[in-house]
């Protein structure tokens, strides 16, 4: 993050009061990501800077994932240590927001009661009211459901190339594993023209790429007043892209996370038909077995998922296919795991992010009596990981000798003496170039080099 630029430019009056600085810890998914940058643009409004370490920090926030046990048991490590740190800087402000603090809510103060705010995702745009309740003396929760207001402040974004757009909040789905509606609470979209205005705004200030996000990008539009209109006037995704898509300076557009349930086609042909959308989709399966998937009530058949597959690619011959699968769901017998490997060895995807069952508080698969052991899971997981390593250097291979447009967005962390950015497929790209001449340009590369996950190529 680069942020402390507004008071480089205008030092205050005084030296004798210095700023007071915060650090935000981001785990979890793009949905907690976007709301960090949107929780440090209040706090930068609020006049407080930016630190690199948050054990130099006055105000530390830990933005919380728990959609496995090990996220949520990670949090609690880090908490201990910033409790104990209160004891002797009694003026720290010690934060928890997230999926976790919604999940433990008042809880958690009993488990580390130096916490100041324990805050829901819901409530991240109002991180500047609950510090003012908390200035006054307060032990803060907020952690009921309420109407997402708009965020006013200018969100302090991790890249100045590539930004994360919010087009809904929460999800409505029952998946039977999954904690995330508890925890993100009932569909809220945004509206069109908000969205817009983001995307236009962005564009205005040089970024070139927008990833629109939702649990479930594919509700969009379905909650707001005149969903049930017909044909263009309707709010769905489809509409969304037509509507965002001439936004003026973003050149790509992404989406995620996409339910199979609701993806059609009439999306996939108005993917293909906008020159902006990138083809990728990160359409998540969970599992290559009917019975399994019927137990974690996705609403779909493994037959239908290779339909859509089979869609995109008819349309979009080259399109990347990422996914996220869980294995060692309970009950699953090791032909029904057979069967996601199957699924997997036929689809070839670019990209699976592959868990291990984990049961989670408020779901109902975490009280039934077919639970599988650590063993099994824990064999499963790394079969199938050897599978996904081997499937996605078979599709990398592809890109071998192809010219490829990448958008350049950072240094490599590894080599300084080259530069990384992604293809419109989303495969991390590295060539040898000058960052300070080359960020958020598009590049033609040649590739040279392709493994499973990224590639290597030379300006072209
Ligand atoms: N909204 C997306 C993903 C949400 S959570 C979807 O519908 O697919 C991100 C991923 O975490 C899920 O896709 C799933 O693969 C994984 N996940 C969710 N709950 C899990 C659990 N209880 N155990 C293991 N993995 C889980
Ligand atoms: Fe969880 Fe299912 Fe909603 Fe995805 S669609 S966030 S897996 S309940
Ligand atoms: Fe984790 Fe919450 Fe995202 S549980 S995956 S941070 S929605």
């Amino acid at each position: 993050m680069d942020g402390g630029k507004l008071s480089a430019m205008c030092p205050p009056l005084t030296m004798t009061t210095t700023p007071r600085r915060y650090n935000i810890t981001t785990f979890g998914c793009q949905m907690n990501k976007a709301d960090s940058e949107r929780m440090g643009g209040i706090l930068d409004d609020m006049g407080l800077e930016w630190s690199e370490d948050p054990n130099q920090a006055d105000v530390v926030v830990y933005n919380t994932c728990t959609i496995r046990d090990n996220a949520e048991q990670k949090v609690y490590s880090y908490l201990g240590k910033q409790a104990k740190r209160k004891h002797h800087s009694p003026d720290l402000t010690l934060i928890v927001a997230g999926c976790v603090a919604e999940q433990e809510g008042a809880k958690l103060l009993r488990r580390v009661p130096e916490l100041d705010l324990v805050m829901g995702p819901q409530h991240a745009n109002r991180l500047g009211d609950l510090l003012q309740q908390v200035d006054n003396g307060n032990q803060v929760v907020a952690t009921e459901p309420i109407h997402i207001p708009e965020d006013i402040s200018k969100p302090r974004r991790d890249s100045t190339v590539s930004a994360w757009v919010n087009v809904i909040y929460g999800c409505n789905e029952r998946c039977t594993y999954c904690v995330v509606p508890s925890v993100r609470g009932k569909e809220q979209s945004r509206t069109p023209e908000a969205i817009r205005a983001e995307m236009e705004e962005l564009g205005h200030q040089g970024y070139k790429e927008v990833t629109l996000l939702g649990q479930n990008i594919d509700a969009y539009g379905r909650d707001l007043p005149g969903s049930s209109e017909s044909g263009r006037n309707k709010h769905n995704l489809t509409n969304l892209l037509d509507y965002v898509h001439d936004a003026p300076g973003i050149e790509r557009i992404r989406f995620a996370t996409s339910h199979p349930r609701y993806f059609n086609e009439r999306l996939i042909r108005t993917c293909a038909e906008l020159p902006k959308v990138c083809e990728h989709f990160h359409i998540p399966f969970q599992s290559g077995d009917n019975e399994v998937l019927k137990a974690m009530a996705r609403g779909y058949t493994h037959q239908k998922y290779r339909r859509i597959i089979d869609k995109i690619r008819h349309y979009m011959p080259d399109a990347s296919i990422s996914a996220d699968v869980i294995v060692g769901f309970p009950g699953e017998t090791e032909e029904q795991f057979e069967n996601t490997l199957k699924l997997v060895e036929d689809i070839g995807f670019d990209q699976l992010n592959t868990a291990a069952y984990s049961p989670r508080p408020n779901t109902p698969s975490a009280v039934w009596n077919n639970q599988l052991s650590e063993e099994v899971k824990s064999d499963r997981l790394q079969r199938l990981n050897r599978l996904v390593a081997v499937k996605a250097g078979e599709r990398s291979q592809r890109y071998q000798g192809r010219i490829e447009e990448v958008l350049v967005e950072d240094r490599n962390p590894k080599d300084a003496t080259q530069v990384m950015g992604r293809t419109r497929g989303n495969r991390l790209t590295f060539f040898t170039g000058d960052i300070q001449k080359l960020k958020g340009q598009f590049v033609r590369v040649k590739i040279t080099e392709a493994r499973a996950f990224s590639l290597t190529g030379e300006h072209y």
